[in-house]
């Protein structure tokens, strides 16, 4: 199908999407804040007063669930490499999360380290799912390396995945890092088939192995 074919679908999808009215009914930025609401739902991972990291956090559809559930006495600190306008008790970095310079404005904001980092990040897909199924699971690397620095010991680390090639290593990898792993693939989800999200809960402490790991994922 021609790209204007494909845009015409995709706007038409995007009209009937009961989480898109939904959304727009409920004063919510985007579809994907169904997709952490029924999450935390079923995983309470969003408390009163934690801090919260929303890493890919454009147009803020997260970030709003986040900063509703923790309350005034929360943070969310979210990152993304496209402009978000303000949110009451969100405070935003945009830049590109690999890169250092944006990783230590990221830390700077986190003296006390985070409760939950959570990760809806994905590449611009390209449709060539050899070149896409990396690309998503680099930026799922970033997100797990980042949570491990950050993370008090009752923290959770939420990631957006994607089901291909890489997808059991990087379950096995978790497994490593966490003592519970979760796997959850929301309602709003269910028509976007390969996308899924991992929990990881319970950090383990970081043992020699667990440091080669790190520098052979590097
Ligand atoms: C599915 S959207 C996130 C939607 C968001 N959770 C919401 O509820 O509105 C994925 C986002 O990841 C961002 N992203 C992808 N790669 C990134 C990177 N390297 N650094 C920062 N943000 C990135 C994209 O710009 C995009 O806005």
């Amino acid at each position: 199908m021609s790209r204007r074919g494909n845009t015409r679908r995709w706007l038409q999808r995007h009209v009937s999407d009961p989480y898109v009215r939904q959304a727009q009914a409920q004063g919510y930025r985007s579809r994907a804040s169904f997709k952490l609401l029924e999450i935390d739902q079923s995983d309470r991972l969003l408390t009163p007063g934690a801090t919260v990291v929303d890493l890919g956090a454009a147009p803020g559809g997260w970030s709003q669930v986040a900063a509703e559930r923790i309350g005034p006495r929360g943070r969310v600190v979210a990152v993304d490499l496209l402009d978000m306008g303000p949110l009451p008790g969100v405070e935003f970095i945009q830049g590109d999360f690999s890169e250092q310079a944006v990783l230590d404005a990221m830390l700077a904001l986190l003296p006390d380290g985070a409760d939950l980092v959570m990760s809806d990040m994905a590449p611009n897909l390209t449709g060539v799912r050899d070149v896409d199924q990396p690309a998503a699971l680099y930026l799922v690397e970033l997100a797990l390396d980042f949570a491990v620095r950050v993370l008090n010991p009752r923290g959770a680390l939420l990631v957006k995945c994607f089901e291909g090639a890489g997808s059991q290593e990087l379950r096995a990898l978790f497994g490593r890092r966490f003592g519970q792993v979760l796997v959850r693939k929301p309602d709003a989800s269910r028509d976007r088939s390969r996308e899924h999200y991992l929990i990881g809960r319970a950090m383990l402490p970081i043992t020699p192995s667990h440091s080669a790991d790190r520098s052979e994922e590097s």
